[in-house]
This record gives structure tokens, sequence and C-alpha cells, in this order.
């Protein structure tokens, strides 16, 4: 293959130039002092015309050149004079015209290159005359800024001169411009493009000598160190700005001042941050100090200090709201409502605080979001679990390392608002101690009276809070400190029946589950049987998360058939559970059957809803005292021991020998796992069984019972009379004893549940052990007739 200008190749001794390029027509001088350079100028004035090619090296610190080290456009150019020196030699060379490297021939002990020329096109006409024009401007200007005092005179040099490109490459040259813009010169493949670079070098050139002046006119005044460095600085990034090559600090700095004013800031915020972005300027980007005040700056541009977002105060449409995402919760529902008529009808009166109490997976967070969904409110929360440290909730003083808004501020930040919906999760989990008392900090932030100026220590300023919907949940009202439960308005959840559940399942979760997973609702079908299986086999709670969680299992499990082929729609049958979900994880609870003195049927109301639990009393023969085990807390050790004075006082009365109490202990026993139990509800059970025990008499395994005792024979009324009816009916109990005082809350007892069972409200004791322990009524009638 011949290449057009096969002719023109030619070889020539190289000169590797570094930090400089020559560019044709130009004289430069050069000394050579490596020895494969002084090789070359040698063997280049051996030849006839002292002609040798310069190339510029990609990087000044290479001394052992190659193809790849050296720029591939350079120029051939002739030694117009030569001295030698003690260093090597000096050169003059004139730079002749462009050539390309095609091969490096011989590096030893010269570098030898075969090159072509690579003249420029005759291109641009009318276009090069313009740029050209352009550019004598704006070198006449830098001249002027540059060099006042040399009275270089372009026109004249222009005149001199054999073209634009000759002027342009001398131009470029005394720009002192860095090798990789002078080598873009060198290489620019057209005049046009030749001259519309150096027309970007010259213009970059004006303005920052422009600058400059500028600064050094303004800059006059006497200084102090610090201001110095401040000019500096502004000078430096002003050129920086200039070339285009923005340093991040300044855009940084652009961006929050910019941000700052366009914010919606309270004046005195205004005037601090003002302060504050000022100072900043002056810290060196590289101290903490710097990243610190800027983090802050930022919080402030991003609060919503008067932004909030419009009520939706329409009744109907809330109702229509709260139904739509949650079934049943009647009463909740209904309390909601009147909140929200007394907000519309008194827009002017303080938001309400509710709370949501109830165990887990009841819906507490899920119609928190559906009450901020029907008044069009943000919704956010916080968890207030296990919090000990009121620096969590108010932040820490900016002074600290690492500080940080507190909860609620960074909660109000991401909420975008002034006036979000903000769930407090678990104020019962809150803790104390010797940093502080979060609860404290938390009465004052839900006080109507406090909260439109809450001090956050990290922001240090104050912000109003008194436009935030709070609620707050709980598992339960126990360890919630009193004050904070007296300026709440307690709304409780109690658990769901099996029913409810169900029906829950059907109408929400199981259409959320399948489109999560992508399933089509005609695909799968989940039977009745199927998902009671599911509630009663593999989920254990008073809510519905566990139940959720299961059914988004099964789903992806069938989701994924589905992907692997499977087209038809499937229906899950209950047996089929074992194969989806593994084996069931709950053995049926099952009433125990068979009744043996000594054991009574009780009913707990733990934080997870309702449960059974069996008590189990034996007796010592030659013990002493009451024994009692099962991890029981300190208040259900006391009604034991109350239920056994109670039942030995009236020994008599109940046809018990008295000698047993004097001659025998007895153990007392509540089994079911290791869960630690508490409370006072279990007295009746204590009693029921203690009376079994020490009488032979069985007390009977269909009825279950609660009711706290008191010594003169008292049934008080205890909590959670829906969560543990539904506990003793999930195990086929169809018979529970409760305390006459509860009787007003059997209505809470789902409809369906209630017309099952069979309820015994007790007064007294007796009437209890009556109801529980059949064989006891002969006895107590013949007493009574003693009497
Ligand atoms: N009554 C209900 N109707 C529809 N879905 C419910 C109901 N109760 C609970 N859920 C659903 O159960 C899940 C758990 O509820 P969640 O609000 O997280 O409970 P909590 O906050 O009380 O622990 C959510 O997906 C929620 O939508
Ligand atoms: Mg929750």
């Amino acid at each position: 293959m011949s290449l057009p200008q096969e002719e023109n190749v030619q070889s020539f001794p190289v000169l590797p130039l570094k930090n400089t390029v020559l560019l044709p027509y130009l004289f430069m001088p050069l000394s050579a002092g490596r020895p494969g350079s002084v090789a070359a100028v040698e063997a280049a004035l051996a030849n006839e015309e002292k002609t040798l090619v310069l190339f510029a090296q990609r990087n000044a610190d290479d001394d052992k050149l190659s193809e790849e080290s050296l720029y591939q456009v350079g120029t051939r150019a002739v030694i117009k004079k030569m001295q030698r020196s003690e260093a090597g030699v000096e050169v003059l060379v004139q730079g002749i015209e462009r050539v390309a490297l095609i091969k490096l021939e011989q590096s030893e002990p010269f570098l030898k290159a075969r090159v072509r020329p690579l003249p420029l096109p005759d291109d641009g006409g009318t276009e090069v005359e313009a740029i050209y024009r352009a550019i004598l401007d704006l070198a006449k200007r830098v001249l002027e800024l540059s060099q006042p005092q040399a009275q270089i005179d372009i026109s004249q040099l222009a005149a001199q001169a054999q073209g634009p490109i000759q002027m342009a490459y001398l131009m470029g040259s005394m720009l002192g411009l860095d090798v990789a813009k002078e080598q873009a010169l060198l290489e620019a493949p057209t005049r046009v493009e030749a001259l519309r670079l150096l027309h970007g070098y010259l213009s970059h050139e004006v303005q920052v000598l422009e600058l400059r002046a500028q600064i050094a006119n303004t800059a006059q005044n006497e200084m102090n160190k610090q201001q110095r460095d401040y000019l500096l600085r502004q000078q430096m990034q002003a050129i920086q700005d200039e070339l285009g090559e923005k340093n991040p600090e300044k855009a940084e700095l652009d961006e929050l001042r910019r941000k700052l004013k366009e914010a919606d800031l309270p004046d005195e915020v205004r005037k601090e941050s003002e302060r504050e972005l000022t100072r900043l300027e002056r810290i060196p980007p590289a101290s903490p100090d710097y990243q610190l005040t800027r983090t802050y700056l930022e919080l402030i541009v991003e609060l919503p200090w008067k932004k909030s977002t419009e009520d939706v105060l329409d009744l109907v449409r809330a109702r229509q709201i709260l139904d739509e995402d949650h079934y049943g919760l009647e009463e909740v529902k209904e309390r909601i409502l009147e909140h929200l008529a007394v907000m519309k009808l008194n827009p002017s009166a303080r938001a309400p605080i509710l709370c949501l109490v109830g165990p887990p997976g009841v819906g507490k967070t899920s119609l928190g979001q559906s009450i901020a969904r029907a008044l069009g409110r943000k919704f956010e929360r916080l968890s207030l679990g296990g919090m000990h440290d009121e620096a969590e909730l108010r932040g820490h003083r900016r002074t600290y390392i690492g500080a940080m808004p507190g909860r609620l501020i960074q909660g109000i930040r991401r909420a975008g608002v002034n006036n979000p919906l903000l769930m407090l999760d678990e104020v019962d989990k809150l803790g104390r101690d010797f940093r502080g008392d979060p609860a404290a900090a938390l009465l004052e932030v839900l006080d109507p009276a406090q909260n439109s100026t809450f001090r956050d220590n990290y922001l240090d300023q104050p912000f109003d809070l008194s436009r935030v919907f709070f609620i707050t949940t709980a598992n339960t009202l126990d360890t919630v400190p009193r004050p904070l439960l007296d300026r709440m308005e307690i709304l409780t959840l109690s658990g769901y029946s099996e029913e409810e559940k169900l029906q829950i399942a059907r109408r929400y979760l199981v259409p959320r589950q399948l489109s999560q997973s992508g399933i089509l609702p005609e695909k799968l079908e989940l039977p009745d049987e199927t998902i009671r299986r599911i509630i009663g086999r593999y989920t254990r709670e008073a809510g519905v998360r566990q139940l959720e969680r299961a059914l988004g299992r099964l789903t992806r499990k069938v989701a994924l058939r589905f992907a692997e082929g499977q087209d038809h729609s499937v229906s899950i049958k209950p047996d089929e559970l074992a194969n989806l979900l593994g084996p069931e994880r709950f053995r049926m609870e099952r009433a125990r059957h068979q009744a043996i003195p000594g054991v009574a049927t009780g009913l707990a109301w733990t934080e997870a809803g309702g449960e059974v639990l069996y008590v189990e009393a034996t007796l010592l023969p030659d013990g002493r005292g009451v024994r009692l085990t099962g991890q029981l807390g300190d208040v259900m050790r006391e009604s034991a021991h109350a239920a056994r004075t109670y039942v030995w006082a009236h020994a008599a009365q109940l046809g018990i020998d008295p000698a047993l109490f004097r001659n025998a202990g007895v153990h007392v026993h509540v089994p079911a796992g290791a869960v630690p139990k508490d409370g006072p509800s279990a007295g009746v059970a204590m009693a029921t069984a203690l009376a079994s025990i020490y009488s032979h008499l069985p007390a009977r395994a269909d009825t279950a019972m609660t009711g706290e005792i008191t010594l003169s024979g008292l049934v008080l009324p205890i909590g959670g009379v829906k969560e543990k009816v539904l506990a003793a009916r999930r195990l086929g109990i169809r018979r529970v004893i409760l305390p006459a005082d509860n009787e007003k809350d059997i209505v809470d007892v789902p409809e369906l549940a209630r017309r099952e069972m069979e309820f015994i409200f007790a007064e007294r004791i007796e009437d209890a052990l009556l109801a529980a322990i059949p064989g006891l009524a002969p006895r107590l009638q013949e007493v009574t007739a003693q009497v």
C-alpha cells in the first residue's frame, strides 16, 4: 500500500522537548544535555540541511523514551546556531513545518524517527479573517494589561508576519501556555481550529488579567494578615471561576448563599445564619469547623420554618379513608373522627395528642398514616423505644464532636413541613438515666404552652412545633409516665379475633401481598380454611403482623412457581401449607380436657394479647408455706399468698380440713414457657387452684377465669377483657368467669364470639369458686344450712 505522501516520508534525528513545544516559523533557543539529545544535534549538524525534528514529551520526567512517551505531532526544524557548553550544546532552532510521527526507527545512540509533513489546509477564508481580527484585538488588550510599559505594536508585528497562522503561533508562544495547550495549538487540524483555540486562550487571559487589575485596585488599603489571606483566596476563586475551574467549596458556598436567600426564615434565624455564613467564608475549607458550620447552615436552610400543608377537614371523606384503610376498629375510628370534628369547628385549638395503645400489629402505625392521609398532612414517625438520653430527642450542642439535631427536628426536616402528623412510637419504652430524662423533654414537646418555642440544642433557635399533630403509640400504659398520660387522649386497640383476622387478611393483607409479588388476583386462591390454618398454626399474636409476613412468604413462593413457567391458576389447600411455609410453628393449643384437682385455667393479658395459662397447685406433705415457680412477678406472688390466706380463712366454709394448712406446704406453678408473668388478675385462678387442691375437687376444664381478689373475698375488675376472652375461645374454652365489674366490657368482644360464650360474673370469690368447682356447691350449701 502506498501512502500519498510516500515520497515525503523522511527520517530525522529527534530532539525530545521537555515542558515546551516548538511551533513552526518560530525561533527557540534550546540547550541539550542528555547524551541522546547531544548525539541527535551532532547527527543533524552532520547533514547538509542541519535538520532535525522536535517532539514534546508527554511527561517531562520521562527519561526512557519510546513512541508512547512523545506527542505524535511535532515540528521539523533547522539548527541556526550552535555552541558547545559545559552541560552539552546550546542551539538556536527555527521551526519549519508540522510533522506527524510515523515510527521511531532507532533509539541508540540517539532517537531517529520516520515522519511525514503535516501541512495545514488552506481552509477558512473569511472565517479565518474574522477570527484573526478578533485575535489581534484580544492580543492588544493582553499586552496593555500585562506589559503596559513594553511598547509592542501588534499591528506592526502582524504586518511583518506571513499570515494568520504564523501570527497565531507567535502569540501562542508568547502566552506562556502549558504544554498540553500549546501542543493542542500545534495539532489543530485546520487553520480555523487553530485560530479558535488561540482565541479561547486569549480571552481567558484577558479575563484573568482584568480581574487581577480589579482586585489590585480594591486591595490597596491597609490589610491585616487575615484580610490578605481572604483576598488572596477570593482572588484565586475569582480566577478559578473565570477559567471555569470552579472549586467545589466555592460552589457549595454560593449554593448555600442562594438557598439562604431563597429560604423563608424568621428574622432572628436569618440574622444568625447570615452571621454564620460570613464566618464560614473565612474558615479554611479543610478545618473541621468548616464542615460543622456548613452542615448546620444546611439544616437551617432545609427546615420548614414557615412551610406547612393545608388541612383537609372533610369528615365524610375522612371517614371514607379510615374505612378504606382499616377493617373494623369502629370505636377507634369514631373517636378519631370526633377529634377531626373538633379541629374543624375550632381551627385555632391546638392539635390534639392522641395515644394509640395496643399490642403489636393491630394497626396503630397504619391508622396514623391513614389519619395523615385523611387530613392531607405529611406523615413521619420516630421511635422512642430505648431512648435513654434526652439529647437524642433534643440534640447535642454544636460544640460537641459529631453533634446532630435531635430526632424531633430531624423528623420535621424529613417531613419538609412544620405541621406534619408526627407519630412518636413506643412512649411506653422510654428509658431514663443519668443522661437526662427524655420523658421530661417529651412533656415539653407535647405541651401546647411550651412547644411553640421548642429549643433543640443543636439548632439553638426556637422552632415552632405547635402545629404538629402528635400521635403517640404504646403497647401498654403501665410504663408510661403519669404526667405524659395526663396529656394524652387514650385510644385502645385490642387484639383481633380469628374472624377479624380472616377478614383483614381477605380484604387487605392478601391483595397487598399478591400485588407485591406481582400475582394477578385470579391466579391464586386462598380459601378461608387455608388462611385460618395460617392464623392458627403459623402465628400467635394479637395483631396481624406475623400473619402478613406469612402471607408474604406464601405469595412469593407461589410467584416463583409462576416465574418458573406454571401458568394455570392455583388454589392453596391447608395441607399444602407445610410445603410452602414449612412445618407448623405452633401446635394447636388445646384446652386441657381432663380435670384434675389443683389445676385452674387462668387468663392473662400480655403485651402481645391475651393468653391462657394454667395455675397448678400441689400439696407438699410435711412441707411448709407456699413455694411458687414459673417466672412469676411480685404482684403475682402476692396474689398467690392472698389466695392461700383466703382459702385458709374460709376452710371450714369450703369443707376443707384446716389441718392441711398446718401440716402441708403447697407448691404453685404457672407453666407456659419461660414467659415472665405478672399482674394481679390471676388471683381468682390462684384461689381456685388452691381451693381445688385442698378440697380434692377438680375445677372444670372448660372454664377459664380472671380477676383480682382481696383478702375480704371481693373480686376486683381487670383489664384486657376482650383479649382474654378471645384467648380462651381460641383454645375452645366456651365458659369464662369474669369480675362483675367487668360486665360492661363485654361489648368489646366481637359479637360472634360473644354469642358462643357463656360468661359468669363474680362479685365475690365464692361466686367464682362455685362456678369453677362443681363439687363445692353441695358443701357450701351444707355450710350455709348449718349456719
Ligand atoms: N384493622 C385493620 N385493617 C387492615 N389492615 C390492618 C388492620 N390492622 C392492622 N392492619 C395491617 O397490619 C399491619 C401491621 O400494622 P401496624 O400499623 O404496623 O401495627 P402496629 O403499629 O400497631 O404495630 C399493617 O400492614 C396494617 O395495615
Ligand atoms: Mg407500629
